[in-house]
């Protein structure tokens, strides 16, 4: 049985006439960059996180660079988030020449455990960037409890979780300052890099958006240092029709991923916890396993892809060396980074070929 980690064939094949169309008229249009896909699409991301400002870029990378960028942090600076994670988080900090201060993750939901952020709050912190990982927000309202103590703006690294519910809003409109990925596979995927920023904020909204476009506030004045980070129309266009099916994809992935969880109740993994008042775009569908290597290569041998988010913690990378972190400085990270496994996952998935890849998990 052919299954593959995300279908994204079968998704092209299933709006392929309305992409074709969108894209096409970008072609004739010759509007590449900026111009009316990427207003609609801006409009509509607002529209559905129920932010006031959406902000279309070049990746999620990017969009988290610019909100760093946008809250002036930079050398000297620290900013709390989690170990366990993709390296763009952690990354964008380290590029601006400020530290980033690890905090572990909650072993339920993997994401950072709000309970020992404030042991790391010095007078150098300047933010705080939880990750919504796999496609569950992280415990926002704990988060936003604490920076708001200490004055803190929070950007939630959404690039997982875009479409997800967290108390009955939507994940990107939760703090300061909301990031998306449309990379390919991420669950609303563009076709080539691409991204979102998400605010309340008019102030830091057009910051943003001159910082994305080299710092211009008008055509060749450029009142501050930025970058090229601008989402061009084509990913708008492709975008435009994925975000009008979406919702219809968030409903499969969550009953894909439910459906998972019952079937694997029995078995010898650990599967995901979703609290309660969440609903999980599932990213990916990730379970510990206590021997992974053996459960890779049994997927393998019946033609069954996986993956493993993440191997190696980020305290524990070589590019992070700097920071002065050992093994053993957050356990829980590293514990679940020797046991997680993702499997397949996308709203195409079949019964039949969930229950098979079930069943070889099982052993059956
Ligand atoms: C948690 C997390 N943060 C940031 C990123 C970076 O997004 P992009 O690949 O669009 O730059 C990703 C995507 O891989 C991610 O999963």
């Amino acid at each position: 049985m052919k299954i593959n980690f995300i279908d994204l064939q079968a998704q092209y094949l299933e709006y392929q006439k309305e992409i074709d169309s969108e894209v096409l008229e970008v072609f004739s249009s010759a509007q590449f960059i900026g111009g009316e896909k990427l207003n609609n699409l801006e409009k509509s991301l607002a529209a559905y996180t129920g932010a006031k400002h959406a902000i279309g870029c070049s990746s999620g990378t990017d969009a988290l660079l610019l909100s760093l960028m946008a809250l002036d942090i930079g050398y000297g600076d620290e900013v709390i988030t989690t170990p366990f994670t993709f390296i763009a988080t952690a990354e964008v900090i380290a590029f601006l020449g400020a530290k980033p201060v690890f905090v572990d993750i909650d072993e339920e939901s993997y994401n950072i455990d709000p309970s020992k952020i404030e042991n790391v709050i010095s007078d150098r912190t300047k933010a705080i960037i939880p990750v919504s990982l796999y496609g569950q927000c992280a415990n926002m309202e704990a988060i936003n409890e604490i920076a708001t103590k200490h004055d803190l703006p929070v950007i939630e690294d959404a690039c997982q979780s875009f479409g997800a519910t967290y108390n009955g809003k939507k994940s990107c409109n939760l703090s300061t300052i909301g990031c998306t990925s449309f990379f390919p596979s991420k669950p609303l995927g563009a076709y080539g890099d691409g991204g979102a920023i998400f605010t309340n904020d008019d102030e830091l909204a057009t910051k943003m958006r001159m910082l994305l476009n080299h710092g211009q506030n008008e055509r060749y004045k450029h009142k501050y240092i930025g970058i090229n980070g601008r989402l061009d129309a084509v990913q708008a266009a492709v975008l435009n029709v994925k975000l009008k099916h979406f919702d219809k994809e968030v409903k499969a992935r969550d009953e894909i991923g439910s459906r998972y969880n019952d079937l694997l109740e029995d078995a010898d993994v650990i599967t995901p916890k979703i609290a309660e008042d969440n609903i999980s775009v599932f990213a990916q569908y990730s379970i510990r396993v206590k021997d992974r290597e053996a459960m890779v290569e049994k997927l393998k041998a019946q033609d069954i892809p996986s993956a493993v988010h993440y191997p190696v913690p980020l305290h524990l990378q070589e590019a992070f060396v700097n920071l002065g972190y050992k093994e053993g400085d957050f356990p829980i990270s590293e514990e679940v980074s020797t046991q997680i496994m993702s499997l397949p996952m996308s709203p195409y998935l079949t019964e039949q070929q969930q229950d098979f890849i079930v069943k070889t998990i099982k052993g059956e």
